[in-house]
């Protein structure tokens, strides 16, 4: 892959996806974005010279359009080849009696409408790589969108109620993931969801079974083998397809 977009890069699931490129040389380039430079991820881009870090809050998507010409002055025209809309957060007390209606703002305009407009603002850069790299089949190695989504926005596999913020959130990204994927086709830009397991973080908290190391591998083995067929589903890091 020429070119890898990752947003929430300083901590977490981005952070372990930006240590995982550069120390497997998977990437020519990474784009790791985030509101505030960590000192792990400055030490990742000390160490690593086509690690560009890009400051980003995504909740500012009126400062999208400041992305491409960073992307562009790097990569010339050749585009990028895949995006992680990675950043998230999840409202944690919200049972139905104690929700409050900005949690339920908030949340989606994170887990939500960041990764629509965020992809929008790509668009060209995305057709660029695609057009680009004809001679490879729809895959990530080509042009390709991830969303950081959750099983938790699965309504087929929801059986313990609550968590309002983050499910409806999580399930409006599946839904847009699904759009994306039937919009983008004709681009050959291939688009899914992807549930990066219970893991270890900031988010997922110390009793979460998975640490970052092995989500993150099995998220680039699972992006590495996607195709066209893959395009609009719901995955699991592992592979496992999963229910909307
Ligand atoms: N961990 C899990 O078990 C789990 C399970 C299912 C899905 N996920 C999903 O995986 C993704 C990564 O989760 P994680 O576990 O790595 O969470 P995390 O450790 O809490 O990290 C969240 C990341 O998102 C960034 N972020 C939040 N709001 C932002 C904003 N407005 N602008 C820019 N960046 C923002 C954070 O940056 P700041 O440092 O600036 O806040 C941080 O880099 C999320 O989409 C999450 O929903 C995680």
């Amino acid at each position: 892959m020429k070119s890898v977009l990752i947003t929430g890069a300083n901590r977490g699931l981005g952070l372990g996806m930006v240590k995982y490129l550069t120390k497997h040389n998977k990437a020519e380039n990474i784009f790791a974005t985030c509101r505030t430079t960590s000192e792990e991820l400055k030490n990742v881009a000390q160490e690593y010279k086509n690690l560009h870090i890009l400051h980003l809050d995504v909740k500012n998507t009126t400062n999208y359009v400041d992305l491409s010409p960073q992307i562009s002055k790097v990569m010339g025209t050749q585009g990028l080849n895949l995006l992680i809309n990675n950043a998230g957060i999840s409202t944690k007390f919200t049972k139905l009696n104690l929700v409050k209606a900005e949690q339920l703002l908030e949340n989606l305009t994170v887990n939500t409408i960041a990764p629509i407009m965020l992809t929008k603002a790509l668009i060209p850069l995305l057709k660029q790589a695609a057009e680009l790299n004809k001679d490879k089949p729809v895959s990530a190695y080509r042009a390709a969108v991830i969303n950081m989504s959750s099983v938790l926005g699965s309504i087929a596999q929801n059986d313990q109620g609550g968590f309002y913020p983050y499910r409806c959130s999580k399930a409006a990204l599946n839904a847009a993931t699904k759009s994306m994927s039937i919009d983008l086709k004709k681009d050959q830009i291939l688009v899914a969801s992807m549930h990066p397991g219970w893991v270890k973080t900031d988010m997922g908290g110390k009793n979460a079974p998975l640490d970052v190391e092995t989500s993150v591998s099995g998220i680039f083995e699972t992006v590495g083998k996607l195709g066209e067929a893959d395009s609009g589903k719901f995955l699991q890091y592992d592979g496992t397809e999963l229910p909307w």
